[in-house]
């Protein structure tokens, strides 16, 4: 059994080729290991010196990391990390909600940059009503637009035209709001619970931001 950071070569046999792969083993070797080795069978026939740097669909760490996190309407939505399960305490393992843990373990992304999306909790309003059950569920789309992550989920709701803004959640759950009062609630529930922002600054778009800067500087 190799131990992280120790170096394994791995011989694939393709198309009647032996290609030697040397690789640095990260922790979790079994995600990384998929990862190599899909990414490697189609580069030929020399030997690679690759460290395999690929993070898990679900983040292990956020060492440094202030919390991402985005509230329209009082629903609260993060990308889904070990850390927010862990903090179901020492058996995490067992009593963090099963399918989000089973998740955070499992899967790979299929895509750079892409997260899962959950909603963690409801500050509770008129506005949304009836769906605190639904907290701790996963997010996929926006009006039907599947999810990348959570920055792409920000600026779906924000660039919302339609007259209501739908979020389908995993077991065919479905959040509808009217856009209007539900932009309109956001201030309020902010206002109450004294929450600055709707949403953490690596959410903030840039230019946007800088706009307001200039606007205020004027
Ligand atoms: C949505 O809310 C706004 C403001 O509260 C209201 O004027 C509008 O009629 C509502 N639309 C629907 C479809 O309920």
């Amino acid at each position: 059994m190799k131990k992280p950071n120790e170096t394994a070569v791995i011989r694939v046999l393709r198309g009647g080729e032996e290609h030697e792969f040397s690789i640095i083993l990260r922790p979790l070797v079994a995600f990384l290991f998929l990862y190599v080795y899909s990414s490697l069978v189609i580069l030929g026939s020399q030997t690679y010196h690759l460290v395999a740097t690929l993070e898990p669909l679900v983040p292990v760490h956020q060492f440094d990391k202030l919390p991402s996190y985005y509230i329209f309407a009082g629903l609260v939505f993060i990308p889904l990390t070990q850390p927010y399960l862990h903090e179901y305490g020492e058996d995490w393992y067992n009593t963090s909600p099963r399918r989000l843990c089973e998740r955070a373990l499992r899967e790979l992304p299929k895509k750079a940059g892409e997260q899962l999306v959950i909603l963690s909790q409801v500050l509770m309003d008129d506005v949304n009503a009836g769906y605190e059950r639904l907290a701790e569920m996963q997010v996929k789309k926006i009006n039907g637009v599947e999810i990348e992550n959570l920055k792409h989920f920000c600026q779906l709701v924000e660039n919302n035209r339609e007259e209501n803004v739908r979020f389908d959640l995993e077991d065919e759950r479905v959040i509808v709001l009217n856009y209007t009062s539900a932009k309109i609630a956001t201030s309020k529930i902010l206002m109450r619970h004294r929450i600055p922002s709707a949403m953490s600054n690596d959410l903030v778009d840039e230019k946007k931001f800088l706009e307001t800067e200039c606007g205020h500087s004027n």
